[in-house]
């Protein structure tokens, strides 16, 4: 294989045959194909986009560039992935809210990307909390607590890691097929059966328009079924910050407090959202209908199941609530803005927030 020919091929708008992919993309995991050559594909790709068969080929040379799970456990698997946003702990209630109706919750979460907060570093307020578990004890807390939240490791997806630092650097992030085969090579590679996607758009998404969203939804949506998984995605609006807290810490307590009062929130539009997601988790994973699904997610939220499965999985990976709980009653500031005038807010600006 010549790198540069493929180079040239994808520079004058022609699709790449599958082994060019997968040889281009084992070259550069080995460090065969240099830097160079990567980010002049990645332009290429970027300019003149990818057939769907392209994107899937592309994921699946990323997915095998390292280690892939397999769950035996009886109990299907599924998993949720936010495109990420201002406020947006949403996983911190869907996944313990799934796994509470009975699916394994296999989840590689991120760390933050930009404005948006992630995961990992939400979870690590929690005193004690280990976010970067090995793949063995990653197995091992799902297996034990139907759940777990940890940063993906070194060995998934190799080929991922090293290309996105690459498009960081080289004005190649904004591509779909790229995108694509990013976020789906590592979800593919933890192997949940199910996957669900929440793709935001607004001032504080990554992606700014509606359509842009939609778009990218259609591509992970129809990658993840080329796969063999079951998927479905929600594009929602992320102009507004999701709940009422922002920061790391302040949204593990916001997510708490929600698993603790959820017949007091259940109302609320991100609650309903969160039901949402998992609700389609539930449905796609067990077969169910979608109104079935949604009544077994009101009934495990209402009933505390979910809080259960939330304090569970903290337990399983080193953390401790009690602490969390102590220290946020103490913060370091705190101040008012008082309105000019009285009225309604009606919008909040999540970029400047
Ligand atoms: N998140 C990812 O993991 N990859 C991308 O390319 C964009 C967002």
């Amino acid at each position: 294989m010549i790198a540069k020919l493929i180079i040239d091929k994808k520079r004058e708008g022609r699709a790449l045959g599958s082994a060019e992919i997968r040889e281009f993309i084992e070259g550069f995991t080995k460090g065969e194909i240099p830097d160079y050559q990567m980010s002049a594909l990645a332009m290429a790709i970027c300019c003149r986009g990818m057939t769907e068969r392209e994107t899937a080929d592309l994921t699946e040379a990323m997915m095998r560039s390292g280690r892939c799970l397999e769950w035996n456990l009886g109990v299907p698997t599924a998993d949720k992935h936010s495109t990420g946003g201002v406020g947006d702990k949403l996983s911190l209630i869907i996944q313990p809210l799934a796994a509470a109706c009975g699916v394994a919750v296999p989840s590689l979460t991120g760390r933050g990307l930009g404005l948006t907060g992630g995961t990992a570093d939400k979870l690590e307020t929690i005193p004690g909390y280990n976010a970067s578990l090995s793949l063995d004890d990653f197995q091992k807390v799902v297996a034990e607590a139907g759940v777990s939240m940890t940063v993906q490791t070194a060995e998934i997806t190799p080929a991922d890691k090293k290309l996105y630092a690459l498009r960081d650097v080289t004005g190649t992030v904004a591509s779909i097929p790229l995108i694509v085969g990013s976020i789906l090579s590592k979800k593919l590679a933890e192997g949940a059966s199910t996957l669900v996607f929440d793709v935001k758009w607004g001032i504080g998404a990554f992606m700014k328009t509606k359509e842009d969203a939609c778009e990218l939804a259609r591509a992970l949506v129809s990658g993840a079924k080329a796969a063999g998984r079951k998927a479905a995605a929600l594009v929602t609006d992320m102009n507004t910050p999701l709940g009422r807290a922002i920061g790391n810490a302040n949204e593990v307590a916001e997510a708490l407090d929600i698993l603790k009062n959820s017949a007091n929130v259940i109302k609320r539009a991100d609650v309903a959202l969160c039901v949402e997601f998992s609700s389609l988790m539930i449905s796609l994973a067990k077969d169910i209908t979608i109104e079935e699904a949604r009544e077994l997610c009101r009934e495990k939220l209402l009933d505390g199941s979910a809080l259960a499965k939330f304090e569970a999985m903290v337990k399983a990976q080193g953390g401790d609530l009690e602490k969390f709980n102590k220290l946020l009653t103490q913060p370091r500031s705190k101040f008012k803005i008082q309105a000019m005038k009285s009225g309604v807010i009606s919008a909040i600006d999540a970029e400047k927030v």
